[in-house]
């Protein structure tokens, strides 16, 4: 089979490194890829989100399955765009994409169906919400209705701060029209959890829980990063939080989706608050986590792209997908100054030297391939992953391998996987 995956990140390399052990693969394209990306398949010098310019590469290539990786171009519609042509492709269509797209109709779809999550309301009026958040009072949580790259929503822990962020929203208009309408929520107290399923809209196969390092900084602090490292199995996701996840969670959202005719197909990502009370959503992604994909991938035992297949097909049931019992680690090493402003180009040092240790992959994110180097070109650079018999054993050999490379303002968090530590009672 002929593949095609769209992005360019961590979690791209990731898929596309786990693809490419398939028997079944005879062409691997990644598009636009990275440095790393390249040695597992061809790069193609095409945006995740030019829909056109994929499409008509899938043609001429005559493509047979295509996996998006990023939300971008699913909430853009890619999925509508080639089945219409025919095409196969894996990831939710426009309608079912809006579970990440749109706060306010994910909000309202999880309150029509008991769905645990914070309390909420929504404004499109910057003086009503102005009343709300000082009724309320603080902490208290506000975010842009829309895809904001990330940085949409502000967890404010003083009424100063929450009237700020609505002003930057709803008055400065910083992320555009993505801001027109504002969720303000409930403050959640608990961990934070991921739990990701592969889904074809009506059978369930779910993967390995994880749990992503949000804060740029040890100790969760400093600001809010895309991820900055990640593990898996998550302690904190025990079996009885699973069937939870599962039954009130999951299965009630899939279904409710099915009903109102707008099947969800693909990957779906419930960003987890576990509370006193059990879990509660914080949001739902339409595609892998990154970093969590990484170490997820790194255990996953059978053919993902027979999954994929089967899932395109409608017979996820019949894919065999298990679990390595190892625990998986992985280290993002990002670019001094991420999340703000930061250098590119510089020379990355040391990969060989891991290249060459046992369960350990380097999954690239912003770099590129130049005159045999790879260079930085990205805030997140690597993801250094690696799995042993537990976590403490895997958070001990990523770091063996973080320490070997090497490159000028390179950052990393020395404390990923730790609060597992805590859980296994090892801290
Ligand atoms: P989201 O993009 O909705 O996942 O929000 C980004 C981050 O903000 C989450 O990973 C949480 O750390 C935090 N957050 C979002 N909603 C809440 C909430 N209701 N209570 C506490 N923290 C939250
Ligand atoms: N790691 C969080 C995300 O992928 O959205």
């Amino acid at each position: 089979m002929k593949v095609l995956v769209v992005g360019g990140g961590g979690r791209e390399h990731a898929i596309a490194w786990k693809l490419a052990q398939s028997p079944m693969l005879s062409r691997l394209y990644i598009a636009p890829g990275n440095g790393g990306t390249g040695k597992v398949g061809e790069n193609v010098n095409i945006s995740a989100e030019d829909i056109e310019g994929l499409l008509n590469f899938a043609r001429k290539e005559k493509i047979d399955l295509t996996v998006v990786g990023p939300e971008a171009p699913l909430v853009k519609g890619i999925v509508d765009a080639f089945t219409r042509e025919g095409l196969k492709i894996i990831g939710p269509d426009r309608e079912a994409a809006q579970l990440e797209g749109s706060k306010s109709f994910t909000k309202k779809i999880m309150q029509e169906n008991n769905i645990p999550t914070a309390e909420y309301a929504e404004f499109e009026d910057y003086e009503e919400a102005v009343k709300y958040v000082k009724s309320r009072g603080a902490p208290i949580v506000v975010k842009a209705d829309g895809l904001a790259a990330g940085k949409g929503v502000t967890v404010a822990m003083s009424v100063d701060e929450a009237l700020e962020a609505l002003k930057k929203v709803m008055v400065d208009k910083i992320f555009g029209e993505a801001g027109k309408k504002v969720v303000i929520e409930e403050y959640l107290e608990g961990e934070e959890a991921s739990y990701i399923v592969l889904t074809d809209g009506k059978y369930i196969l779910p993967l390995a829980s994880s749990q992503d390092h949000k804060r740029a900084f040890d100790g969760d602090r400093g600001p809010n990063t895309g991820g900055m490292g990640a593990y898996s199995p998550a302690p904190v996701v025990t079996p009885e939080v699973e069937r939870d996840i599962m039954e009130k969670i999951v299965i009630p959202i899939i279904k409710a989706m099915e009903k109102r005719g707008t099947p969800f197909r693909g990957v779906l990502y419930g960003g987890l608050m576990i509370t006193e009370e059990g879990p509660k959503v914080l949001e739902f992604n339409v595609r892998f986590g990154d970093p969590e994909a990484q170490p997820i991938l790194l255990r996953m035992k059978g053919d993902l792209l027979d999954a994929f297949v089967k899932l395109s097909e409608g017979e996820l049931e019949k894919a065999s997908i298990s679990w390595d019992e190892d625990a998986a680690v992985g280290v993002v090493m990002a670019s001094q100054g991420y999340p703000g402003k930061y250098e590119k180009g510089k020379v990355i040092h040391g990969l060989e030297e891991v290249e060459k240790m046992e369960n350990v992959v380097v999954f690239h994110a912003g770099t590129r391939y130049e005159n045999g180097r790879y260079l930085t070109n990205g805030g997140r650079v690597l993801c250094v992953t690696a799995k042993d018999r537990d976590i403490p054993s895997a958070i001990k050999r990523a770091y063996e391998a973080v320490e070997k490379i090497h490159w000028e303002g390179a950052f990393f968090r020395r404390d990923i996987g730790k609060k597992a530590l805590k859980h296994l009672g090892l801290d």
